[in-house]
């Protein structure tokens, strides 16, 4: 559904590329302007685009289109739009308008990575984006999700969002979230916004967004849906023959589960998943559940399950049936948890249910029946709805049934088959579609209706279709079988390397016949894709053309280009949207690795090195070291090549606890840089040497080699690895107690950052400057730096960091002795650790806890502390020496209020707790501590965290609103609210609201 624009050239005839911001506006009730000012209304509409334009060319923007008192304009920065627009929203309030009437202006931002075709903005972002624009009142702002994540963190002062939650807009499939920007000193209160329907509350989703209307399948929808409610239904499997409707029947039926699983539905697509081994894997991508490295990904899978009621659409599985296993394991330890699979054959599990999937109807062509008969027949009506995609008017009548029927009947009824034949009525008939089948399909015993003939029918119809492209479109299609899990225009544009045609207008074509699918994921740049069983047949193309290796060669550059571009960006402005786009290759990265194994080992190492912030940032450790070395000890790359890989490795391996191992790779690479004469990489490898000298705890040797490379990284004029270095020498300054140091370290990071647009560097350096303040014994001022930390980390969704600065923000408030603010901000610490899965984090936050506890529960301290040393007994889950030192000295009182016998047996009773009732009962312990002392010190029994969330529910937010706000799950929400209930002895939201409004805990109004 691409909606153009026309796009005003630009001095260079362009209009801006990437990724831009859109932003739509218009004059709220112009007509009735109109009718009442007359011949003033022109005026009027001259100031109006007077005052828009000047905030346009103030802030950058680029106008595109202008309709009467409409505009639609572009921005390179999303920061730019929002400033452009607040501009311009006060200036429309101040003006001073004819006849003293108000011109109220709504106006919407949107980004994203549209297309470009003859200069005018194609895709679905711009159609978004006018969508929201109308759904908003005069004087409103509104933002998509994807311009408030790129905002939200950096608003001018003034400014502040507000969300709106999910709204269904008309013609969008998915539900949007939308914010409104609220201006200090400018109305923000509207009425509620005019979207086509307010979404009902939907469990978090990711199912595929569907273009066209399913055909039939009233019957199978209703059985799937029957089997999957019953509680002993725990995985079914619908099987049938390659395009037989599986993936979007159980699409369909996911849609219809909905509703059933309030933790929410996940589609995973494991076409592209090379190994049964990555399964696990690409499950916990799609659930959001960045792999530690700390234990394996199924182990925290099973975690993050065990408790959430969730349905998992695992498709077409028959690519990596051994995984079966795992999803036997993940069913058994996970209670709530479903799981529908589609596959060529069942997983032959004894917990199965399989629903065969039959391909469509097909008529008796021996009985006569009418037209109107016939078209009621699935199969037939599947190719009508496709034929009018080809040619709108196209109806079936008494001339053409039959031969429509005839088709239907040689295909089997097959909806790929169907699709991919019914695409050609633009320019054959039926009656010359079924004389040209009725050649390729000679072979086949039309009578046959068991799986192989229906493959064999299926394989002929692809080649059909493959026979009527034009040479060019075929080089293009056979060569898209090199990407794994779909590709954008500029992969294309970069791998297909045709020259007779353009590769954007060879997509449109390869799209209208139906041999590639287009995703219509909001936030991204569009992607294609292939369903499976034409991907298969376009491998086979490839291989059977010779061009399969020089197609492979280009991928591969592709994405080594891509990763080496965005090497440098992953810890800037663009951190977030970048680790995204790279996450969303990873399938051809994986590809492009495998292929350079065999082939171009020397790409294969470039590529794997280039990736070394990214397999960090997501926790993909063991995976990027172990393809690192893998390549270092069979290739022959250049020797900066493989000093690059060393100091990746090295890095890797550093972040894991194998700090020998890291320093041999980092002595290597420096040797190597320092014998090729290579300044800025010697920089990099003293970083690495520097970075281990640290965590080895020889404080003065991490200094001389950091501020070695922090040197070279100055005369580089590197900001960004300037950044790094300051502030890991800050680190070195503040375990050395050299606090002045410490804290002009931390300040110089902090500012480095902050102009970098470094979000995540900004959170370390201001928690670093907290550390500084804490140390020197000023908790109230180190904790506001802590809570805006962790305000920038919760934005950013960083998980990993989360529980390490609210564990700091425990210990402060407890040293403020706000004991409420200290068991909420550990207990959240302690849940997130436990979710993250790494011992050694989760034995930290039981610490923590056991400190929390250590005057006021010292039984409770003493058996927590047990746990933790349990877990510390496995290897790499050892503390810093400065953690322990703060450990001992905070559970000293425990220890001392406690006789010996009780001492010794707490501790053993810890050490032999499961995990799970260590946290349970650091759980228990938090809240009981918190609950205490807040019934002591004050009138409201709540917690911080529950008063802000019942605040929230008196404004009028639901859970979901609530989770969205907070970046918690729901379900946290609702836990938090059952403890509200509870200790209000109340019921109803009503009656919260009423309690919240009594007790003055919303403020003055
Ligand atoms: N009932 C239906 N109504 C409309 N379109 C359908 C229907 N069933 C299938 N299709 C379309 O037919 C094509 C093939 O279907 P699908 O991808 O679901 O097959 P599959 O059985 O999953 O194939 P594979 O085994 O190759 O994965 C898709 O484009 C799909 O949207
Ligand atoms: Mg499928």
């Amino acid at each position: 559904m691409a909606r153009s624009l026309p796009a005003e050239h630009d001095a260079r005839g362009q209009v801006p590329g990437g990724t831009v911001t859109f932003l739509f506006t218009d004059i709220e009730g112009s007509t009735k302007l109109l009718e009442r000012l007359r011949a003033k209304y022109a005026e009027l509409l001259a100031d109006h685009g007077e005052i828009l334009r000047s905030a346009f060319v103030q802030w950058h923007g680029h106008e595109v289109d202008t309709q009467g008192d409409a505009f639609f304009v572009t921005f390179s920065r999303a920061a730019d739009a929002i400033a452009c627009v607040i501009a311009a929203q006060r200036a429309l309030a101040s003006h001073d308008w004819p006849d003293g009437v108000a011109v109220r202006v709504r106006m919407a931002l949107h980004t994203g990575e549209p297309m470009i075709s003859d200069a005018k903005y194609v895709g679905i972002d711009v159609h978004v984006a006018a969508r929201i624009a109308s759904a908003g009142h005069g004087g409103q702002v509104l933002l998509s999700q994807s311009t408030q994540s790129l905002v939200h963190g950096d608003l001018p002062p003034g400014a502040t969002l507000r969300n709106l939650g999910p709204h269904e807009l008309k013609d969008i499939r998915l539900p949007q979230q939308i914010f409104q920007l609220d201006i200090a000193g400018l109305p923000t209160d509207f009425p509620a916004l005019r979207t086509f329907a307010s979404a009902p509350q939907l469990p978090p989703h990711n199912l595929p967004a569907r273009s066209t209307d399913l055909v039939g399948r009233d019957r199978e929808l209703e059985t799937i849906r029957e089997h999957m409610l019953q509680p002993e239904t725990r995985l079914l499997t619908l099987t049938g023959p390659g395009g037989a409707g599986k993936t979007r029947l159980g699409v369909e039926a996911a849609v219809a589960l909905l509703a059933a699983f309030r933790d929410g539905v996940f589609f995973i697509d494991l076409s592209s998943v090379a190994h049964p081994h990555l399964v696990a894997s690409a499950v916990a991508q799609i659930l959001g559940l960045h792999e530690t490295g700390a234990e394996p990904v199924l182990e925290s899978l099973k975690r993050f399950l065990r408790s959430r009621h969730v349905l998992l659409v695992l498709d077409n599985f028959e690519h990596v049936l051994p995984a079966a296993a795992d999803v036997v394991e993940l069913i058994e330890s996970c209670p709530s948890l479903k799981v529908l699979a589609t596959s060529r054959e069942p997983l032959h599990l004894q917990l199965e249910r399989d629903v065969p999937v039959h391909p469509l109807a097909v008529p008796d062509l021996r009985r006569p029946q009418t037209a109107a008969a016939l078209g009621e027949c699935s199969s037939l009506a599947l190719f009508v709805q496709r034929a009018r995609a080809a040619q709108p008017d196209f109806t079936l009548n008494e001339g053409n049934v039959r031969s429509v029927a005839e088709i239907c009947v040689r295909l089997d009824g097959l909806p790929l088959a169907i699709e991919l034949v019914a695409a050609r009525m633009k320019v054959l008939t039926p009656a010359a579609i079924l004389a040209r089948l009725d050649r390729q399909l000679m072979l086949l015993s039309s009578g046959e209706r068991h799986f192989p003939g229906r493959h064999r029918t299926l394989q002929a119809t692809i080649d059909w279709s493959y026979e009527l492209l034009t040479p060019g479109e075929q080089a293009l299609f056979r060569r898209f079988a090199t990407f794994a899990g779909g590709w954008t225009l500029r992969a294309a544009e970069a791998v297909a390397d045709v020259s007779e045609l353009n590769v954007l207008e060879g997509i449109d074509a390869l799209l209208d016949k139906s041999l590639l699918w287009r995703g219509t994921q909001p936030d991204a740049e569009p992607r294609f894709g292939m369903l499976e069983t034409v991907r298969a047949f376009a491998r086979n193309q490839l291989e059977a053309s010779g061009e399969r290796e020089t197609t492979r060669h280009r991928h591969a550059a592709y994405f080594l280009a891509q990763a080496e571009r965005l090497d440098s960006e992953l810890l800037g402005p663009r951190q977030t949207p970048s680790l995204d786009l790279l996450e969303r290759e990873l399938d051809n990265i994986r590809a492009a690795l495998e292929w350079s194994q065999d082939t171009d080992r020397v790409t294969g190492l470039r590529l794997a090195s280039a990736l070394w912030l990214f397999w960090f940032l997501r926790g993909r450790l063991s995976e990027g070291r172990g393809r690192i070395e893998g390549f270092l000890a069979t290739a022959e790359p250049s020797r900066s090549a493989r000093a690059k890989a060393l100091f990746a490795a090295g890095f890797l391996a550093q972040s894991q606890g194998d700090y020998d191992a890291a320093l041999a790779m980092h002595q290597e690479s420096a040797a190597i840089y320092r014998e090729l004469g290579d300044r800025a990489g010697s920089g990099l490898a003293l970083f690495g040497l520097g970075r281990v000298a640290y965590e080895q705890g020889k404080l003065a040797a991490a200094r001389e080699l950091l501020e070695e490379s922090l040197m070279i990284a100055r005369e580089f004029k590197d900001e960004t690895a300037i950044g790094l270095r300051v502030t890991s020498l800050a680190h070195v300054a503040l375990e050395a107690s050299d606090l002045v140091r410490a804290r002009a370290l931390f300040d110089e990071g902090l500012s480095r950052w902050r102009r970098l647009g470094g979000r995540q560097g900004v959170a370390y350096a201001l928690s670093g400057l907290g550390d500084v303040l804490r140390v020197e014994g000023d908790a109230a001022a180190a904790r506001p730096l802590y809570e805006e930390a962790l305000a920038i980390q919760r934005g950013l969704g960083d998980r990993a960091n989360m529980p390490i600065t609210l564990r700091r923000l425990g210990f402060v408030t407890l040293e403020q002795g706000d004991l409420p603010a200290a068991g909420a901000y550990l207990e959240e610490a302690l849940t997130l650790s436990e979710e993250l899965g790494s011992r050694s984090g989760l034995a930290t936050s039981l610490e923590a806890v056991a400190a929390l506890a250590a005057q006021r529960r010292p039984s409770d301290a003493i058996r927590l502390a047990g746990a933790a040393a349990a877990l510390r007994d496995a290897k790499g889950a050892a503390a810093p020496a400065s953690w322990r030192t703060e450990i001992a000295q905070r559970l000293a009182p425990a220890l001392r209020a406690v006789s010996r016998g009780a001492r010794l047996a707490g501790w053993a009773e810890g050490q032999s707790m499961t995990t799970e009732n260590a946290v349970a009962c650091a759980i228990t312990t938090a809240r009981a501590i918190g609950n205490e002392a807040a019934s002591r010190t004050d009138a409201t029994p709540l917690s911080p965290r529950e008063r802000e969330i019942v605040t929230l529910v008196a404004q009028g937010l639901t859970s979901r609103q609530i989770a969205d706000r907070l970046v918690v799950t729901e379900r946290t929400v609702d836990t938090h609210l059952e403890h509200v209930r509870d200790k209000l002895g109340v019921r109803s939201r009503a009656q919260i609201t009423a309690w919240a409004a009594a007790s003055g805990i919303l403020g003055p109004r």
